[in-house]
């Protein structure tokens, strides 16, 4: 049986959460990092056609609440108008979540490292005369200072230095605009019969175990592996500016087969670099083993067309832009 031959389906939207009210100001000692090599690394992960095909294709698009909730948070602060000129969306990737928002805002400007993650932002939003794409690093945004009413960055801060981001954040923002921080994860592992039988962010869950060895296997740095594996709870921490909020989660459920689920996985970043540099171990592997041993555990078939449940969860975190600001 091969690995490489599953689909996925997506079916349901299950529900929208309220705001889960993170409070907490916490500065944690985690330094995102931040060096010439690990940028050449970036680039070469996310870097190729055909890893770049493949995440278009098995990566499923962003749940249309997320715009809703975003463009909410910035009608707040701009009670007095409907500025919704200029977005920035920093790590911007093949664009499905610039896509969103593409009937939005005046002009929106992608910027990513990678030529190829571009190149399909590009054929993705052809004709679209507002948005642009530029290859970049994520040091000096292409921006104007106050310029910007909402800088997106998407599964994409765990690669970032949070300080520099922020920084160029406050930078390009007009007073009232806003970062809005998206992250997503294939959290809950549940049965055909809905029991949960795994949970990516809890570190005694063994779907995490399974999930933290396939990233340490495929040479993911120890940070962007805590970041990835704590829904971005180290990132969001740290940052000191009072106006941040847990805005909200959306959760959609999508029917997996094994598959389908680890072709997902092979997506990730790092995982193709490796094979290149490997082609006797697949990471894939362990980690099909691993879902098995989940599976027999809870007296699932591990067969490759056995179909269960996956919950995928979108944190949105929103900072405003501070001087000047009455609200939120
Ligand atoms: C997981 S992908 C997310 C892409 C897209 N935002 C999405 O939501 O589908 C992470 C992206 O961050 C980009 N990236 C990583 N380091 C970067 C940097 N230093 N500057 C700009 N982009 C970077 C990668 O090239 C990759 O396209």
């Amino acid at each position: 049986m091969s690995l490489y031959f599953g689909v996925y389906f997506p079916t349901i939207i299950v529900e929208q959460l309220p705001n889960i009210g993170y409070n907490i100001m916490y500065f944690s000692a985690t330094r995102i990092p931040h060096n010439r090599n690990h940028k050449e690394k970036m680039i070469r992960d996310y870097e190729g056609n055909e890893l770049t095909k493949s995440y278009d294709k098995m990566r499923a698009d962003y749940p249309e609440q997320i715009r809703d909730v975003v463009l909410e948070c910035l009608q707040r602060n701009y009670r007095l108008g409907a500025r919704k000129r200029y977005m920035l969306d920093v790590g911007c990737g093949g664009g499905k979540a610039t896509q969103l928002f593409m009937n939005d805002f005046e002009r929106i400007t992608g910027i990513d490292i990678s030529e190829s993650q571009i190149s399909v932002e590009r054929r993705n939003l052809n004709n679209r005369n507002n948005v642009r794409f530029q290859v970049v690093d994520y040091y000096r945004f292409p921006a104007e200072s106050t310029s910007v009413d909402v800088v997106l960055c998407a599964a994409a801060l765990h690669y970032m230095n949070l300080d520099l981001f922020l920084k160029e954040c406050d930078r390009v923002l007009v007073q009232g605009g806003i970062v809005a921080i998206l992250m997503y994860a294939p959290q809950l592992l549940k049965s055909s019969s809905g029991q949960i039988i795994g949970d990516v962010f809890s570190k005694t869950s063994k779907y995490h175990k399974a999930v933290d060895r396939f990233f340490q296997n495929c040479g993911t740095d120890p940070a962007v592996r805590k970041h990835s594996l704590n829904r971005y709870e180290s990132i969001f921490n740290r940052i000191a500016n009072p106006t941040k909020r847990w805005e909200a989660e959306i959760q959609v459920e999508y029917e997996y087969t094994m598959q389908g689920l680890l072709r997902f996985y092979a997506t990730c970043g790092g995982y193709r670099e490796m094979r290149y540099q490997n082609s006797y171990q697949d990471p894939l592997h362990d980690l099909r083993e691993s879902f098995c041993e989940i599976f027999r555990e809870n007296g699932i078939a591990c067969e490759g067309n056995t179909s269960f449940y996956v919950t995928f969860v979108y944190p949105i975190m929103i900072v405003n832009k501070m001087d000047g600001l009455k609200i939120m």
